[in-house]
C-alpha cells in the first residue's frame, strides 16, 4: 500500500459505497419494534418517549449525549432468558456487556447469575449483593491479585484459560486453604459468522484450549491432579453477535465428546457445560434474532441428543448472554449540532457524541439504526451519515442511514439498540466526559451511571 501523499479524489480512496444501504423506510417516523426497546413508542405530539417519559424532557432533565436504559424491558429480557432455560440450568448475564450496581440488583432479583472478567467488575457485583457463589470469574489473564480476591471471596466458579493458570488457580486456592470448583475453557475450532475480532472459537487466537490436538485433554488431566482444584465442567464460548445456531451445535457435541473421553479416561463425568454467550440481536430491520426460548430449545435439544449418544448423564447446561439481554434496552440520545451538505457526494449529521460512547462502528464496521425523536416530520427521506464531534474521520456513529430532509440543528435523534458494549466500551478521547446511563421505568428517571465531569477528568490527573 502506497503511504505517500497524492490528490485526493472525492471520495477516500474514491470507493463508492453503493450498495451498502437500502431503500429508504416507508415511513420514517415508524419505530421499528425489533430494534427500540420495548415501552418506546411516539406520543401523540409526535416525540418519542420510554417508559412514559418524552425525550424532550429526558433531554432537558439529564442533558445529551445519553443512554436511557428501558428497565422494564431489561428485566423482562432477563426473566425471559432464566425462564427459558428453566431449573436445571443457569443463565449467567456477561457483565462486559454492561455493568452498573443497579443492573446487578435487577439480575438478582429475577434469578440470574453473572460473569465478571475483571477484578472491577466483581468488585461491582459484589458491592450491589450478588452472591458469590453465583459469580463466574472469566479472562486469559486474571491477575494473582484478581485469582486471589475471586477465591477468597467464594465465587462460584473459575474458567481456567490457559496451563499456566491451572496451576496458579490450584497454589493460591490451597495457599488459602480452598477448594476452588473451575471450568476449563476450551477452543472448539467452530468458525462463527462474525466480525474477526468477536470470533472466539477458531484456533489462532488468544483465548481457551485447543480441542482438536488433545491439549484440552492434557488440561483436564493436570486439573483432576490439583487438590485445589474441583473442575466442574466444561467451558466454550465461540463469539459474538452470532445469529446461526450451526456453531453452537457444532460445539456442543465436541465438547459433550470431550466429556465422553474423560468418562472413559478418569472414569469422572463431569457434571456441567457452559456455552458461553454470542446470541445476535437487532440492530437494524434487516436483522432477525432468535427467541430465548428458541435458544433454549435447541441447545437442550443438541446436549441431550448427543450425551444420550454418548450414554452420558445430561449435564447441567449454563450460557452467559450478555448482548441479548441488555443491548436492545438502551437507545442514545443525541442533539444534532451541524448538518453539512457535500454536493452529490453526502449529507455528514453531527452529534454530541460520537466515537467516545459507541466505538463499535469503527471497531467493527458495526451497522446501526438512527430516527428523529423530537418530532415527526413528512419531509423526503434524506441519506446521511452520522458522525461525532471527535477529532478523526473514522469518528462515524451511523455509517449510512435516512433521517427526514428537514433535519435541524437543535433535533434530538437517537440510535437504538446502544445497551450492550457501548457505555461499556466508552472512552475519554479528546477528553469527553462519558454520558450517563438513565434507568427509565413507569414514568419515572433515575441516573444509574452519572455523567463524567470535568473535575473527574482532573481528578485522574494528578498533575
Ligand atoms: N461469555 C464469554 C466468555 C465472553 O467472552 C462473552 C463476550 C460473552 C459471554 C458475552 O457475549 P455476548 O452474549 O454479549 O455476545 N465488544 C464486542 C463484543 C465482545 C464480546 C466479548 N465476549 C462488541 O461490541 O460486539
Amino acid at each position: 500500500m502506497s503511504r505517500s501523499a497524492h490528490p485526493a479524489g472525492p471520495r477516500h480512496a474514491d470507493v463508492v459505497p453503493e450498495g451498502h444501504y437500502t431503500a429508504p423506510p416507508t415511513d420514517l417516523n415508524a419505530l421499528d419494534s425489533k430494534v427500540w426497546a420495548q415501552t418506546v413508542t411516539r406520543t401523540p405530539d409526535g416525540v418519542v418517549s420510554v417508559g412514559g417519559i418524552d425525550v424532550k424532557k429526558l433531554a432537558e432533565e439529564f442533558g445529551t449525549p445519553a443512554y436511557f436504559m428501558d428497565e422494564t424491558d431489561f428485566r423482562a429480557r432477563a426473566r425471559a432468558w432464566r425462564t427459558a432455560f428453566g431449573e436445571d440450568a443457569d443463565v449467567f448475564y456477561a457483565g462486559k456487556a454492561f455493568l452498573s450496581r443497579a443492573v446487578v440488583r435487577w439480575l438478582h432479583a429475577e434469578g440470574l447469575n453473572l460473569d465478571v472478567c475483571s477484578g472491577g467488575e466483581l468488585t461491582t457485583a459484589l458491592s450491589a449483593g450478588m452472591p458469590a457463589d453465583r459469580i463466574a470469574f472469566h479472562g486469559n489473564n486474571k491477575s494473582t491479585e484478581e485469582i486471589t480476591r475471586a477465591i477468597s471471596s467464594g465465587v462460584g466458579r473459575i474458567v481456567l484459560d490457559s496451563f499456566q493458570e491451572i496451576v496458579r488457580v490450584a497454589h493460591i486456592a490451597e495457599s488459602l486453604g480452598k477448594r476452588q470448583r473451575v471450568q476449563i475453557r476450551v477452543t472448539v475450532g467452530v468458525e462463527a459468522h462474525t466480525h474477526e475480532f468477536i470470533a472466539t472459537a477458531h484456533e489462532d487466537q488468544k483465548f481457551g484450549i485447543g480441542l482438536a490436538d488433545g491439549q484440552a485433554a492434557e488440561a483436564v488431566r493436570r486439573a483432576l491432579a490439583l487438590d485445589g482444584l474441583e473442575l466442574i465442567g466444561i467451558h466454550s464460548h465461540i463469539g459474538s453477535q452470532i445469529f446461526d445456531m450451526a456453531g453452537f451445535e457444532v460445539a456442543a457435541r465436541r465438547v459433550v465428546k470431550l466429556l465422553a473421553e474423560i468418562r472413559d479416561e478418569h472414569g469422572v463425568e463431569l457434571p456441567e457445560i457452559d456455552l458461553g454467550g454470542g446470541l445476535g440481536i437487532a440492530y437494524t430491520s434487516e436483522d432477525d434474532p432468535s427467541e430465548p426460548h428458541e435458544i433454549a430449545k435447541a441447545l437442550h435439544e443438541i446436549v441431550t441428543r448427543e450425551c444420550e449418544s454418548a450414554k452420558l448423564r445430561t449435564p447441567r447446561i449454563s450460557v452467559e448472554p450478555g448482548r441479548a439481554i441488555v443491548g436492545p434496552t438502551a437507545f442514545t440520545l443525541y442533539e444534532v449540532g451541524t448538518i453539512k451538505l457535500l454536493d452529490g457526494l453526502r449529507t455528514y449529521v453531527s452529534v454530541d457524541g460520537g466515537m467516545s460512547d459507541n466505538i463499535r462502528t469503527a471497531l467493527y464496521d458495526a451497522e446501526y439504526s438512527v430516527a428523529l425523536v423530537s418530532r415527526v416530520s413528512e419531509a423526503e427521506p434524506m441519506l446521511v451519515r452520522v458522525v461525532g464531534k471527535h477529532c478523526e474521520s473514522g469518528d462515524i456513529v451511523v455509517r449510512d442511514a435516512f433521517l427526514p430532509a428537514d433535519l435541524a440543528p437543535g433535533d434530538l435523534i437517537a440510535v437504538p439498540a446502544t445497551g450492550a458494549y457501548c457505555r461499556s466500551m466508552a472512552s475519554n478521547y479528546n477528553h469527553a466526559l462519558r454520558p450517563p446511563v438513565v434507568a427509565v421505568r413507569d414514568g419515572e428517571a433515575r441516573v444509574i451511571v452519572r455523567r463524567e465531569t470535568e473535575e473527574d477528568l482532573l481528578h485522574l490527573d494528578v498533575g
